[in-house]
């Protein structure tokens, strides 16, 4: 796991935004008070995320409306799919984000 600082001031109210992160465009939510980052193309059809909204610790894709838990990235039932977490860290400097080695770095 390598960690990245994620370049951004934290608002105070709940936000979904676009970021990226060593390359990778990612979706990042504050809902709650609390941190989530997630993938940010969603499974069924390839909407942008960060386009959607939060409702009931949920994140709701914009395009088809099908919903993702921010916590275990299960989609609603009968969905049948998932997104992916990544996970975060509060440290002094600011957000950082976990992301796994590429499959290309481990070889080289
Ligand atoms: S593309 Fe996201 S719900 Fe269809």
């Amino acid at each position: 796991m390598e960690w990245f600082k994620v370049d951004i001031e934290l608002p105070e109210d709940d936000f979904v935004e676009q970021i990226k992160v060593n390359g990778k465009k990612l979706c990042l939510i504050k809902y709650e008070q609390k941190i989530y980052v997630i993938q940010n193309t969603c499974p069924h059809a390839g909407g942008i995320l960060s386009g959607g909204w939060c409702k009931e610790g949920n994140i709701v894709c914009p395009i088809h409306r099908y919903e993702y838990s921010l916590t275990t990235g299960r989609g609603a039932p009968g969905q049948g799919d998932y997104i992916d977490i990544y996970p975060t860290e509060q440290r002094e400097d600011g957000l950082y984000v976990g992301l796994k080695e590429s499959w290309w770095k481990r070889i080289f």
